[in-house]
């Protein structure tokens, strides 16, 4: 690909600009004055990845995060900053981590060779390499590398369900669903890693903030009583 300048990029954006205006004249009055976004978007960095196109929204339908190879982590302030405006004030119904197959973060987990400051935060995928090893026996390295980019999107889920802030929002009866989705540069096509959450209940006892006695006395009578009778259900 030729390079391209930064005068190429104003030029561009005017076009945009105008097109978007002839189309829908409010656009950018609305755009301006206010955004309800129902999504939260956690992704690849990667330039071959970009949120709004993928999903075929518009600006103002999806709040985006973004790092090397859609990783959450405890304690990285940036990400839970995002997720906690995104649930709190924008209060968004789904958060959708996205991995992407080919992701070169991913595949340079599986290596042994050293890049600089990003050792340090791709060994955050090699986590889940570890944690998943044997299921990576007898693969060969783009299988391997395949199945790593999904693990690491299903564990980023589990991540997110794991912070104070979603399970806050879930303890205050907000509706918000966690979702996995692995996105293939080959065909454009997103698919869908079923590791949807939507409660406390589907999660870990050990990450849990509160107990199923806080959660039980927050239900309906009803649904209590329900659940009383098939005590299974909140695990
Ligand atoms: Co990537």
């Amino acid at each position: 690909m030729p390079h391209r300048s930064l005068e190429a990029i104003f030029a561009n954006n005017q076009r945009w600009a105008e097109a978007i205006k002839s189309e829908q004249p409010d656009f950018f009055k609305t755009l301006a004055e206010q955004q309800s976004p129902d999504f939260l978007w956690i992704g690849c960095a990667d330039s071959r990845v970009p949120a709004n196109e993928i999903m075929g929204l518009l600006p103002g339908e999806v709040f985006v995060h973004r790092n090397v190879a859609n990783v959450v982590v405890h304690t990285d302030f940036n990400c839970l900053s995002v997720i906690q405006y995104a649930v709190d004030v924008l209060k968004v119904r789904h958060i959708i981590v996205t991995g992407h197959y080919g992701c070169g973060g991913v595949r340079a987990a599986l290596e042994n060779r050293s890049m600089g400051l990003i050792d340090n935060w791709l060994r955050h995928i090699k986590d889940v390499y570890i944690h998943h090893q044997r299921l990576f026996d007898h693969l060969d390295t783009e299988e391997a590398c395949d199945l790593l980019c999904e693990l690491n999107v299903c564990d980023q889920v589990a991540h997110v369900c794991h912070t104070t802030i979603v399970q806050d929002a879930w303890k205050r009866g907000q509706h918000l669903t966690v979702h996995g989705l692995v996105y293939s540069l080959e065909d454009g096509i997103l698919h869908d890693l079923a590791v949807n959450v939507s409660g406390m209940a589907e999660i870990s006892t050990i990450y849990r903030m509160y107990s199923d006695q806080d959660m039980l006395d927050r239900l309906p009578s009803h649904r209590r009583r329900q659940l009383r009778d098939s005590p299974d259900t909140l695990r």
